[in-house]
């Protein structure tokens, strides 16, 4: 898996059998429940978010002359919609833990992207969808990068989903990009879809954790405010830098090294196809898997 390789050929469309425990789906990272419900939140979104990034796709598909391309957006939307599903499973367990605030998230995130994709333009979209995905590839990096802190000891099935989730969003990292300077390539319309993914993406995780940090009374505690705080600047940290360098003439996803973990992650799924799905949350230096149960 290096930058060389094709990116048809980087990308494999896997289906890890996850196994989610309901009584830790909230605060699966037991040591970190302010980052846990930063992330479920995020989780919330990806069930509408991520249908309106492949019905985009789906749509600009007539537009692309290049077969190669084609292809790439086919595995693309093959691997979001694996994406999509699992997150939807997660987050069932979610809503069974914290229904009212989960109720609140998916109906304004249902609202949000009807609206996008049936009044926005098709160059609009596409624009969003590249900003989303540059700054997705951003967050990759950064989650890989500093997974020994953010999910050391945490849940196995929450985190290898979170892992398992980015590592292919690393791994399709230039197909938006490519579909858009196939169709369109105007760089104001690149800047702006950057500017609007990820305003309305942070804006509505922040909104989410809110709202499910208040259900589980951590909003309430100075503490747990203080850790919040804390978390936030240790992300914003890694990631502005990451994302400050898409907004540079000549940026291309491509350009951007994968990271050394990958593939160690990616050989351990040829070995094993379900291990990704378990990993051992207390050796993440290397990709390792929790063993089964004789
Ligand atoms: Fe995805
Ligand atoms: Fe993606």
């Amino acid at each position: 898996m290096t930058d060389s390789a094709g990116t048809a050929e980087r990308m494999t469309v896997r289906r890890p059998p996850f196994a989610f425990a309901r009584s830790r789906a909230l605060h699966w990272n037991a040591a970190r429940p302010e980052f846990s419900q930063i992330v479920n939140a995020a989780s919330l979104a990806m069930p509408y978010l991520e249908p309106y990034l492949i019905k985009t796709m789906r749509e600009a598909r007539p537009l692309i002359t290049d077969e190669k391309l084609v292809r790439e957006l086919d595995l693309y939307c093959a691997q979001e919609s694996a994406h999509y599903r699992q997150h939807r499973r997660f987050n069932d367990e979610l809503k069974a833990a914290s229904p009212e605030a989960v109720n609140a998230c998916e109906a304004q995130l249902a609202a949000d992207y009807d609206r996008l994709g049936t009044h926005r333009s098709l160059r609009f979209n596409l624009a969003y969808a590249e900003g989303f995905e540059s700054m997705a590839l951003a967050i990759g990096h950064m989650l890989i990068e500093d997974r020994e802190f953010l999910f050391g000891r945490a849940d196995s099935a929450v985190a290898s989903l979170v892992l398992w989730h980015f590592v292919e969003e690393i791994e399709h990292k230039n197909v938006t990009f490519d579909v858009f300077a196939h169709i369109s390539g105007s760089q104001f319309w690149r800047i702006v879809g950057l500017a609007y993914a990820t305003a309305h993406i942070l804006w509505r995780t922040r909104g989410g954790y809110h709202r499910l940090l208040k259900a589980d009374g951590h909003w309430y505690n100075w503490r747990s405010r203080l850790a919040l705080l804390g978390v936030i600047t240790r992300i914003l940290r890694k990631l502005v830098p990451r994302l400050a360098r898409i907004l540079v003439p000549g940026y291309h996803p491509r350009r951007v090294a994968d990271p050394q973990w990958m593939q160690s992650w990616a050989a351990l799924h040829l070995e094993d196809a379900g291990a990704p799905a378990r990993l051992d949350t207390s050796r993440l230096r290397e990709a390792t898997p929790v063993a089964l149960p004789a």
